[in-house]
């Protein structure tokens, strides 16, 4: 449905100064479910104040847990007294994440059932959860999934050897949410290695799992009979971070990165180096500035260490920019390059070929009017109108709510003319768009 707002942003200002970086969306959304496994209290900090993590809690809530938001990142989950297992359409119809109270629910209690998720379309066809089944199965679990619903069972969930077939990140977490509550040693082959899994790994073992090789090849789950409550902070988020690392370097600006974690950003301020920009590292926050004009650097997107798939869009908003040809290839997701055809509307020249898109460099962007298709596709339609000649305004921006917190605030802080701005608040008949001018 198409949204009632637009961010219009009137590029060209360089951005200076500081930004504190939120808590990382991808661990939030992955922690807050598992969170559920405690037959105790937990308090979760550093959460971003984001739609998706709204929609989280109110999926939680809907399950008997209780809920008290004790300030704006910070939340109190008592889940010792759930009375459900199945997950309401309503509360995560948006959400990909909601895949993870599969395996939460499942492991401590036997029973789970989510509507089939949503989230961005990066694939071409659904986007696919049959190495978490596969998992569930291989724990004992019998699984049933159609258009609708996926519900999964066991009477007991007995450890595994589960190899996954590539390192998803969604299939790591959820399979090692179910295991800790199996009986034996599950081991995780092939595991991806993103930090959010490092980070549910220690979150999952702050309440008394027996977790071991988060963050490499192979992880180790001893299974144990009770967890309890406990308190946990959630590290910052490596996407957001490099968003605004970018933004300095296709502003000309100097902004620092606050609060976040620099090894977590390794893959991009090596490029970032490699096109021109001087990036300093500090033991909590990176400076990044322009000293000069920006050249051409291919990027190839990699799960972690590798380049984020997660800032593919961004970098290759930046690559329009800089002089030379550049070539983007995206190994992680078959279709994500929606993007490019708006990133067109403002002038960019871009030729995607299946999973490359080759960059003409040295563009302007012009203003116009383009949509967020999804999240990273929103921050980069962000970027672009930072560097624009002209206005632009950005429709679908509910796409950049359900992942980025305070964004516009944020950008104005650093210098940014970006505002959020109701359709019937703005000139025009019957609720429309002044045309442009
Ligand atoms: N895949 C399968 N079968 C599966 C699982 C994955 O074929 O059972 C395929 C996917 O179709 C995709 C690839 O493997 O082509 C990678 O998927 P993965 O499972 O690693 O991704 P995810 O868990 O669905 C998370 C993030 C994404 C991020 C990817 C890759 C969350 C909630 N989402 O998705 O974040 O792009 O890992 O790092 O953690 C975003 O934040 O904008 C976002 C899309």
């Amino acid at each position: 449905m198409e949204q009632e707002a637009r961010i219009v942003i009137n590029g060209g200002k360089p951005l200076f100064g500081k930004v504190h970086i939120n808590g990382a969306k991808n661990a939030a959304l992955a922690i807050v479910p598992a969170a559920l496994a405690a037959n105790g209290v937990c308090v979760i900090d550093n959460l971003p104040d984001i739609e998706d993590v709204n929609s989280l809690r109110k999926a939680i809530t809907s399950l008997g847990a209780v809920c008290v938001q004790r300030d704006a990142a910070t939340l109190e989950i008592d889940a010792r007294n759930i009375t459900r297992y199945a997950i309401g359409k309503e509360a995560v119809a948006h959400i990909r994440a909601s895949y993870y109270f599969l395996g939460v629910l499942l492991g401590r209690f036997g029973k789970a059932e989510v509507p089939t998720p949503g989230g961005c379309d990066l694939n071409v066809g659904p986007r696919m959860i049959d190495y978490h089944m596969r998992g569930f199965k291989a724990l004992g679990a019998t699984t049933y999934q159609d258009e609708h619903v996926i519900r999964v069972e066991a009477d007991k969930l007995i450890g595994a050897d589960i190899h996954l077939d590539s390192p998803s990140v969604g299939a790591t977490i959820n399979i090692m949410m179910a295991a800790v509550y199996a009986e034996g040693v599950t081991t995780i082959d092939n595991a991806a290695k993103e930090p959010h899994v490092v980070d549910t790994a220690n979150f999952l073992n702050r309440l008394g799992a027996k977790i071991k090789g988060a963050g490499t090849d192979t992880i180790r789950i001893t299974g144990v009979t009770e967890m309890t409550g406990g308190d946990y902070t959630v590290i910052p988020d490596q996407i957001e971070t490099g968003t605004y690392m970018i933004a300095a370097a296709i502003t000309g600006g100097d902004v620092t990165v606050e609060n976040i974690i620099p090894k977590h950003m390794e893959s991009l301020s090596a490029k970032l180096r490699d096109v021109g920009c001087t990036v300093d590292e500090g033991l909590e926050n990176i400076r990044v500035r322009v000293q000069g004009p920006l050249k051409s650097s291919n990027v190839r997107t990699g799960v972690y260490p590798g380049f984020p798939t997660d800032l593919q869009p961004q970098i290759t908003t930046l690559l329009c920019t800089v002089q030379g040809k550049s070539t983007v290839t995206e190994t992680i997701f078959d279709n994500r390059f929606l993007y490019t055809h708006e990133l067109q509307k403002l002038g960019a020249k871009i030729n995607v070929n299946g999973r490359a898109a080759k960059t003409c460099g040295s563009c302007t962007f012009t203003g116009g009017e383009v949509r967020a298709v999804d999240l990273r596709a929103g921050a980069a339609m962000v970027l672009a109108g930072l560097a624009a000649q002209g206005e632009v305004r950005i429709a679908n921006i509910h796409h950049l709510e359900r992942g980025y917190e305070r964004f516009e605030e944020k950008f104005r802080a650093l210098g940014a003319d970006i505002q959020r701005v109701e359709i019937n608040a703005m000139p025009g008949a019957d609720g429309e768009l002044r045309p442009l001018v």
